[in-house]
């Protein structure tokens, strides 16, 4: 496994590796999760590249970015241990050097959820990796639904700019009470990490009014807000959207035939947990 730091050798290595490449961008800390993408991507392609940047651009300035969990040594061994060829660990100024000035900046994709919650958060991630793909040029990158309006960010940029990879989303993976894994629920206290399988209970209980013939929206959510606010941890509940799972438009009612997603968003504690299901 050859681990490279600057722009410039990881593009002249993807010029030349075997094809199809995959690439599982990442920031690092990684989880079971993580790991599903890049056993995926190792069994999709010919050469298999990983990125570890914990992107500060997509942090808002009073976000977790200084206190991001980083695990370097322990990653590099995980990605190794499943067979990554390439991994890119630019540092910040490789990415981002002395006035950088150029921006992606998705439209109505990321106009709601976590784009009304986190402002600039979209552009920061579809910048990086926007310079991911181009300096790559991977075949396929792999995303976790976990992050779902991500995904749909993602997608959209890469037809929109013809970016030309094939994005693949692969599914949330969970702990045996249903807690989405996530890098952040290592700052999670034992009484929080408790309460944390609510946020899944949610979207369960919306899923099954959804299933048992509700297309309301407003009614699918009171399912879920039911449940979360039965639990006196969770201090906030920043949204509960249903929306259109391509376009991330919000619906008044569910429509037969496209695929809908619930996403909720909630603060417990120090931590912001995000999860999603996909309908139909
Ligand atoms: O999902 C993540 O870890 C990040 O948002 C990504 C896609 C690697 C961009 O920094």
């Amino acid at each position: 496994m050859k681990v490279v730091e600057t722009c410039a050798e990881m593009a002249a290595l993807c010029r030349e590796v075997d094809r199809p490449l995959g690439l599982v961008p990442t920031m690092g800390a990684l989880h079971d999760g993580h790991l599903s993408l890049v056993q995926q991507a190792r069994a999709d392609n010919s050469t298999l590249a990983a990125s570890i940047f914990v992107n500060p651009t997509q942090f808002g300035p009073h976000e977790d970015f200084a206190r991001y969990p980083r695990s370097l040594e322990r990653d590099l061994e995980s990605l190794e241990a499943e067979g990554t060829d390439l991994v890119f660990v630019p540092p910040p100024h490789e990415v981002y050097p002395e006035g950088f000035d150029t921006w992606i900046e998705p439209g109505a994709v990321a106009e709601g959820m976590e784009g009304a919650a986190r402002p600039g958060h979209f552009r920061g991630v579809a910048t990086v990796v926007a310079k991911l793909f181009t300096i790559t040029r991977p075949d396929r990158a792999y995303f976790g639904q976990k992050d779902g309006q991500q995904v749909a960010v993602i997608r959209k940029m890469n037809e929109d700019l013809n970016l030309g990879a094939e994005v693949v989303t692969m599914p949330t993976i969970r702990e045996p009470d249903g807690l989405a894994l996530s890098s952040r629920n290592a700052y999670l206290s034992p009484e929080e990490r408790e309460a944390a399988p609510a946020v899944y209970r949610a979207l369960c209980a919306a899923e099954d009014v959804w299933r048992r013939g509700e297309r309301d929206a407003g009614r699918i959510q009171r399912a879920a807000h039911n449940i979360l606010g039965r639990e006196t941890l969770i201090g906030a509940v920043d949204y509960v959207g249903i929306v259109d799972a391509d376009t991330m438009r919000p619906l008044a009612t569910t429509h037969e035939g496209r695929p809908v997603m619930i996403a909720a968003a909630v603060q417990l504690g120090t931590v912001r947990l995000i999860d999603n299901v996909v309908l139909g």
